[in-house]
């Protein structure tokens, strides 16, 4: 069972807004080629994930290089991702720890673990990182028996319908000051209205909810930002988990 809309709907969407905004595409293509340069693992990881039909749900290069760059500066060693895919946005995490740092990454789907696992091991990083697969409501309970609040950041990016509820996770897996990333939170612009977009976009409900979830709970201080590029236009959360 696949959650949101189907994949040609979302390269459609995509497309469309690539091609209104003209500039955004080659903006992009600068971005990477002046600040990110050539880079085979990944692009092997992109490669193969195609090969094997995922859908191309991965952040862009420059918003992995993002994750990257604040899990070095959190200087996070224990690091959650809810959601693998192929791995891409898991190696940037993994290249980010220390070299016995730890990399959790959930995943419900084997074929997409299977195919992130060889990317993640062809990447060099394979030894950090751990891929539990299972229904994440289902591995987040153990993962939590194992590692309260334990992590230094995690990354949400799965079905947007359990974003709050991974959320709820989140926070008692963290230690306090950890970081919480949540991926597509604005997705073109349907969380404004979430429930009128609810056929072409089920996942919207679910990026609205955990907006105003992060505004109203008292352990986290959040802020958002609405992002346009390659992957069109959409938007991270970000939320730091305070002391109890
Ligand atoms: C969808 C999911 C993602 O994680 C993403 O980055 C883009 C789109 C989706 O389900 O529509
Ligand atoms: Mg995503």
């Amino acid at each position: 069972m696949e959650f949101g809309p189907s994949p040609s709907l979302i390269k459609k969407v995509v497309d469309e807004f690539l091609h209104d905004m003209p500039l955004v595409g080659p903006v992009d293509k600068l971005l990477d080629d002046t600040l990110i340069g050539e880079d085979p693992a990944l692009e092997a990881a992109l490669a193969a994930n195609a090969a094997s039909g995922l859908l191309p749900f991965d952040v862009a290069a420059n918003q992995g290089k993002l994750l990257n760059l604040i899990a070095r500066t959190a200087r996070a060693s224990k690091i959650l991702e809810v959601g693998t895919l192929g791995g891409y946005s898991t190696i940037w995490l993994a290249r980010a720890v220390p070299s016995d740092g730890r990399v959790v990454t959930l995943e419900r789907n084997s074929e997409y673990a299977e195919v992130a696992r060889g990317n993640i091991d062809r990447a060099g990083v394979g030894e950090r990182v751990e891929i539990l697969l299972g229904p994440a409501l289902e591995t987040l309970p153990t993962l939590y028996a194992a590692y309260p609040g334990k992590f230094d950041l995690v990354f949400i990016d799965a079905d947007k319908e359990n974003d709050v509820a991974y959320t709820e996770w989140a926070i008692k897996l963290c230690r306090p000051g950890g970081l919480i990333v949540v991926d597509n939170v604005i997705r073109f612009g349907s969380v404004l209205d979430p429930d009128a977009t609810a056929d072409k976009d089920p996942g919207a409900r679910g990026s609205r909810d955990v907006l105003e979830f992060i505004g109203a709970h008292a352990r986290l201080d959040g802020t958002a930002l609405q992002t346009v590029g390659a992957k069109g236009w959409d938007g991270f959360a970000f939320a730091v988990v305070t002391e109890e």
